[in-house]
């Protein structure tokens, strides 16, 4: 009878055991059916991609199409400043432009071209090498030592500094110096309302 007792008990027990199992694994089962519908949902977006013929570079290739279209929508209400400035090489602020890149860029050399968050040059760019080290020195009198180069597209010849020829050539237009508020910029165009 004892044995009987043990034996119902450990029946019990195991149905217990199975029933306890069993309402943990409920918890459990609507989670793995929330990674089922993440692992559809995942292939469809892996499908996406696969139309177009190189599946490594789809994924690479998908990014980038979205910034195209931002810079397209930033260049749209930006007028064409050079349709009526065509002469905008020789306003002689530009021409002179030599005397302002520290006001903008900073006139320390190597805070701009040396290090992290720069394009951090090579010493010798600047310096040359040992036999021959030289210090830049402008390459004529009342001009900055940064007019010494920025040419384009060779940086390292002497630009004289002129902002036109050094920035637009390096996709840096007018508007990165001037801002896009057109209106405000010619504002004198509109003297006549006051009036
Ligand atoms: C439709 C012709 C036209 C276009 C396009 C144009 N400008 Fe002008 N801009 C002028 C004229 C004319 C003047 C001189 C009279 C004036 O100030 O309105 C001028 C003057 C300026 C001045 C001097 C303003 C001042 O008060 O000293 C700046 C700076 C300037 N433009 C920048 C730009 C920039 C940057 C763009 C492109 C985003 C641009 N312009 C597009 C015609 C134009
Ligand atoms: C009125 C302000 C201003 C002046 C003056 C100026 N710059 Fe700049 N320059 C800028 C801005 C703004 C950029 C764009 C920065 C960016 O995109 O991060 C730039 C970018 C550059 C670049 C980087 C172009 C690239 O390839 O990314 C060079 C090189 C440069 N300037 C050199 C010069 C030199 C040399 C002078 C003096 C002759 C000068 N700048 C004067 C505002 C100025
Ligand atoms: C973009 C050009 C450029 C680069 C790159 C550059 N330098 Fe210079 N360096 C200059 C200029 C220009 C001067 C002259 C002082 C001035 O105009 O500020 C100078 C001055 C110096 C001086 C002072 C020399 C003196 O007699 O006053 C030292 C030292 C120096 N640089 C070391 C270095 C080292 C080391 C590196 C590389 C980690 C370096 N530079 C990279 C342009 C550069
Ligand atoms: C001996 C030549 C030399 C001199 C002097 C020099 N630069 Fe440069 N600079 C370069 C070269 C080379 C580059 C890298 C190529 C390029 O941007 O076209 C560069 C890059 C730059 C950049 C872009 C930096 C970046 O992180 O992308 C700026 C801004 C700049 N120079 C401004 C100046 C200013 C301002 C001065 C004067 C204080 C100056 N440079 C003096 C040669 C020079
Ligand atoms: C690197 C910066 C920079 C770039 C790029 C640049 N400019 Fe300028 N521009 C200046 C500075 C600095 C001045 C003188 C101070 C001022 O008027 O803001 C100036 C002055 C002017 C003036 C007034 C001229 C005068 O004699 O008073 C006009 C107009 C102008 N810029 C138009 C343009 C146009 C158009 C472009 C593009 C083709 C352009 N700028 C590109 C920095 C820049």
């Amino acid at each position: 009878m004892k044995k009987w007792i043990a034996v119902t008990l450990v029946i019990l027990a195991v149905l217990v055991a199975g029933c306890a199992e069993e309402k943990v694994k409920p918890t459990p089962t609507p989670e793995e059916k929330k990674e089922t519908p993440k692992e559809e949902k995942a292939t469809p977006e892996k499908k996406t991609p696969t139309p177009t013929p190189e599946k490594k570079e789809t994924p690479k290739a998908t990014p980038t199409p979205k910034p195209t279209p931002k810079k397209v929508e930033a260049k749209s209400p930006v007028v064409e400043c050079t349709v009526c400035h065509t002469k905008s090489v020789d306003y002689k602020p530009h021409v002179n432009g030599g005397q302002l890149c520290g006001n903008c860029h900073g006139w320390d050399p190597h805070k701009i071209h040396v290090g992290p968050g720069t394009i951090n040059l090579d010493c010798k760019v600047c310096h040359g090498t040992p036999p021959k080290l030289v210090v830049p020195k402008p390459i004529e009198e009342g001009r900055t030592v940064c007019e010494n180069c920025h040419a384009y597209p060779d940086a390292v010849k002497p630009s004289y500094g002129n902002l036109v020829n050094i920035h637009l050539p390096r996709g840096k237009y007018c508007t990165v110096c001037h801002g896009t508020d057109i209106a405000g910029i010619h504002k004198a165009a509109d003297k006549f309302v006051e009036q």
